[in-house]
């Protein structure tokens, strides 16, 4: 069956993915119906599908369309809200064609009373159930008035009416992200939303949505994501009348965009996925398509990195990072990143920020002779940069105090002691490129790990009549800048940093390698972190560190293999001092680092099973296994683990015993994984018998 299929008699177009489908129709007034999202169909079932809702008294109406406007008997959440010159909102749009090939499809409309085109598009890939969609508004008039665009949403997620939902999602603080919360969806407009310039640590970009019955491997979920790195809104309808949908918008509250006569406006991607198989198919189904369709570098391993930042803080000099990056290598760590304080005045967080030169006092030779000794030691080299930021207490802010987000006469509040630089500003955004570009050509840097620690606030570009644009600038400004960056050094990663997991999204991922999933390396309290971030976004791109115990945030203290264990799940990294560690403890660490690398390719490229207290990774004929146990009253049972994902038919060897496992056996009666301490942790690695 063919990707987009078109029924031009019944006004129907149809999007296949291997596992699922999604079905529109124009109705006989010429509004665009949603039919269908879930179980695949063929062509003629999809032809008698009746619409999902279809509610119409004398007092009250409620259909379930595509991508509503304002105006008629219409009171849900409107996909698009505009204003012309004249005050009125209403809008009726009229289809003017379609266009479908490739597994793209996009429908166009003419508004019927004012100078706007809209084109919806979708894009669908044969080997994923990702339903891509974004939307486009076009000013077609040649003369005239501007149009106000006070909301264009990437998509609107409609469900299928069952008798019960539950909405999940994660919400979170710094150092505590992605905190997974599954409940009953509210009879409301539940808003998950960033107003802070950035993805945020409070809530990230996504929603499932399940009828109250799916597990972690059984049961139909909805899940969708917005693929955008600054302010965002996801609306979660739920009516009276029973109709669910999800309105996904780029921007901040009440955007207020003109549109001028020739003018486009175009919103970021959002992303659909319907699983059958529960919450660990829709992540699988997700990693499986960031992995295809997002990443820049999918195909590759992600090294084994130490960072500087938990070691030193600001206190960084050539001297201590030279015998860390020693301690490291020997490790067999592969990537040797400098954090925070190698530049200008930077001695802790009050002054510096935005001059990017080496801090003469710390590195009198600039920068060279540590990236020369990193690589003799056979590590790459990679360096902290927060290029959007400026402390008002530098010689950039001194020279351009105007750089800054700000509005005339107000207040410029301060966080972290830092000022947002206003990348809108094509001089700005030039300025940043130019030391960038040299930084990475003069050092040869592999590896920017580009942080952003602090929120818009006073938001505004005095002098620029249409200031709200910036938050979508800005935005586009940083990914234009990373996309050139990378294109100009092919060999350059970047790590996406903000504040931690404060800038995590399908967006950025675009353009990075990893992410630093939060500040927090308690091993504990990562575990809680890692299932959030799991969720939608892939274990390979999740940094990951081994720091010291007790850990400096929490002051617990936990064994090191356990540390490890749970840092071995991700993108392994070490962030520890290790200058302190013992012989014994660097000893372990080495084997440990070592057994990483062996493993890597499962847990970077696997498929992901989430069982109680592990996580199991498949990939071709190779299982990991990490299990761990956390604090148990005496005398409570140690269940056996059942393992997901086997062949019941197939044996798997144990290659570090040698011991053979039958699929069926683990999979039925379970693993004894022998934990009996609290903290405890083991590592499994199997292989399919041929
Ligand atoms: C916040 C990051 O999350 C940390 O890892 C570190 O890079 C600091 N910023 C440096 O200021």
């Amino acid at each position: 069956m063919t990707a987009v299929h078109h029924d031009s008699a019944a006004r129907l177009w149809m999007l296949s993915t291997p596992n699922s489908c999604y079905v529109l129709r124009l109705d006989d007034q010429g509004r665009l119906r949603h039919l269908h999202w879930g179980a695949p169909l063929t062509p003629d079932q999809a032809a008698a599908l009746p619409c999902v809702l279809d509610v119409a008294t004398n007092f009250d109406g409620e259909l379930a369309e595509e991508y509503p406007g304002e105006g008629g008997a219409r009171f849900g959440v409107p996909a698009l809200r505009v204003r012309y010159a004249d005050g009125s909102r209403t809008t009726v749009w009229d289809h003017t064609g379609h266009t479908a090939e490739d597994g793209r499809l996009t429908l166009a409309f003419r508004e019927r009373h004012g100078p706007l085109a809209l084109e919806l598009r979708y894009r669908v890939h044969p080997d994923s159930d990702a339903v891509e969609r974004r939307a486009l508004v076009r000013h077609d008039g040649t003369d005239g008035e501007p149009v106000l665009l006070q909301q264009v949403a990437a998509a609107r997620w409609t469900l299928p009416l069952r008798a019960d939902y539950r909405l999940s999602h994660v919400t979170g603080a710094w150092s505590a992200e992605n905190q997974l919360t599954r409940g009953p969806l509210a009879r409301a407009e539940t808003v998950l939303t960033s107003r802070r310039g950035i993805t945020g640590h409070q809530v990230n970009p996504w929603v499932a949505v399940d009828a109250g019955d799916a597990g972690e491997e059984h049961g139909e979920v909805w899940s969708s994501a917005l693929a955008w790195s600054g302010s965002w809104r996801i609306t979660v309808e739920r009516t009276v009348h029973g109709l669910v949908a999800a309105t996904h918008t780029a921007g901040h509250e009440g955007p207020a965009v003109t549109l001028a006569p020739g003018g486009t406006w175009e919103t970021p991607v959002s992303v659909g996925v319907y699983a059958a198989d529960g919450f660990g198919g829709a992540s699988r189904a997700w990693h499986s398509y960031a992995r295809s369709y997002v990443l820049p570098r999918p195909a590759e391993l992600r090294p084994v990195l130490y960072n500087s930042w938990e070691a030193t803080g600001f206190d960084v000099g050539e001297q201590g990072q030279r015998e860390l990056a020693r301690r490291a290598a020997a490790l067999g760590v592969e990537l040797f990143v400098m954090d925070d304080g190698w530049f200008g005045a930077r001695k802790d967080d009050s002054a510096g920020l935005g001059d990017w030169t080496p801090a003469p006092d710390r590195f009198p030779d600039g920068l060279a002779p540590l990236a020369a000794e990193v690589r003799r030691l056979g590590m790459r080299f990679g360096l902290w940069v927060e290029p959007e930021m400026v402390n008002p207490d530098s010689d950039l802010y001194r020279a351009h105090p105007d750089w800054v987000l700000h509005e005339q006469g107000r207040p410029r509040t301060e966080l972290r002691n830092q000022l947002v630089l206003n990348f809108a500003r094509p001089e700005v955004a030039a300025w940043a490129h130019d030391w960038l570009d040299r930084l990475v050509r003069e050092h040869g840097v592999d590896h920017l790990k580009w942080d952003m620690n602090r929120v818009f606030t006073e938001a505004g570009h005095p002098g620029d009549p249409d200031a709200d644009r910036l938050w979508h600038d800005h935005v586009r400004a940083v990914y234009a800048l990373m996309d050139r960056l990378r294109s100009d050094h092919p060999g350059l990663r970047i790590e996406a940093c903000s504040g931690g997991g404060g800038r995590t999204d399908l967006g950025i991922l675009a353009r990075t390698d990893q992410v630093w999933a939060s500040d927090n390396t308690d091993a504990l309290d990562r575990i809680a972190v890692q299932h959030g971030y799991g969720q939608v976004y892939p274990p390979g791109t999740m940094g990951a560190w081994v720091t010291d115990s007790p850990n400096p945030l929490t002051g617990r203290a936990l064994p090191l293999e356990f540390r490890f264990h749970l840092a071995m799940t991700g993108a392994l990294g070490i962030g520890g001092d290790l200058t302190a560690w013992s012989e014994d403890e660097l000893a372990r660490a080495a084997e440990l680092v070592a057994r990483y690398k062996r493993i890597r390719p499962v847990v970077q490229h696997g498929r992901l099973y989430r069982l109680a207290d592990a996580v199991q990774y498949v990939h071709g004929p190779e299982v990991v296994l990490v299990a761990w146990r956390l604090a148990r009253p005496h005398g409570a049972p140690v269940v056996p683990l059942r393992m997901a994902g086997l062949d019941p038919l197939a044996r798997y060897r144990d290659l570090d015993t040698g011991e053979l496992h039958h699929g069926a056996v683990l999979a039925a009666r379970g693993l004894t994984t022998g934990l009996t301490r609290d903290h405890s942790s083991r590592l499994l690695h199997l292989r399919q018998e041929s």
